[in-house]
């Protein structure tokens, strides 16, 4: 079940350089999302007018309340940037499918603006939690992390924790997990999906960072599925869809 909400900003601040963090208040929307899922968010100015789809990072259903922490890489999510409190915006949401949740002694893994998203679900699992986080080079997100579990660290410049990958921080400190819930950009998720598969790991993986528009209008989403059709074709499936959360071993990419 989706909502089309007028949404208002309770408070926002850039928390690291080009990244923000938006509290929203919503109605509907808070009272029904779940980890993993995303919010299409519309802009004022009409000459934009395909939303962009903004994943969820905490979910407060006490008081109708979402967090958005999301990277200005764009012109609507720089109109975003510059709202404050008070402002209104149109959002529709929760879209998507989010992560299932197992008792399983877990990896959860972000990279780059893939971490926000694992925020939300590292609060809602209720297991044995390893948070591994690869950063360019400024942190962001670590004191709400570091409440919900052991939290490790990888930055590209090795100005923080183990220099290099999220999977060179696992090895560097000699970590192991029966489950991984990831996400972040392709690289990564190719990398675990083959760690994963080595390693017998069940491997869960959020695709967000392929969506343009959200709502399945544009097709840059689409990726080809180990599933086929009655013909034996391969068949797509639209990350904003039918995901953006998958079994890693069920796509290709
Ligand atoms: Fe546009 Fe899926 S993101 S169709």
């Amino acid at each position: 079940e989706k909502f089309e909400e007028t949404a208002i900003i309770i408070r926002q601040e850039e928390i690291a350089d080009d990244i923000y963090s938006m509290w929203l208040h919503t109605d509907q929307i808070a009272a029904h999302a779940k980890a993993g899922q995303f919010v299409s968010v519309y802009c004022n100015d009409g000459s934009r007018l395909l939303p962009r789809p903004i994943s969820i990072c905490e979910i407060d259903k006490k008081d109708g309340a979402i967090r958005l922490v999301y990277r200005v890489a764009g012109k609507g999510t720089a109109e975003f940037s510059g709202m404050h409190t008070g402002a209104q915006l149109r959002i529709v949401g929760p879209l998507g499918n989010g992560f299932p949740k197992k008792e399983k002694k877990a990896f959860l893994i972000g990279g780059g603006i893939g971490i926000p998203p694992m925020l939300q679900l590292a609060k809602e699992l209720n297991c044995e939690k390893q948070i591994v986080l690869g950063f360019r080079d400024e942190l962001f997100l670590m004191d709400e992390f570091k409440k919900q579990g052991k939290v490790y660290v990888a930055t590209e410049d090795g100005s923080a924790g183990t220099e290099g990958n999220v999977l060179d921080a696992i090895r560097e400190n000699g970590l192991d997990a029966e489950i991984i819930y990831a996400c972040g950009p392709m690289p990564m998720l190719r990398a675990l999906k083959e760690y994963a598969e080595k390693n017998h790991i069940e491997c869960w993986i959020s695709m967000e960072e392929r969506m343009a528009c959200g709502i399945g209008a544009c097709l840059a989403c689409v990726c080809q599925s180990k599933e086929k059709d009655a013909h034996s074709n391969v068949k797509n499936k639209r990350i904003c869809k039918e995901g953006p959360v998958f079994r890693a071993e069920e796509v290709e990419f």
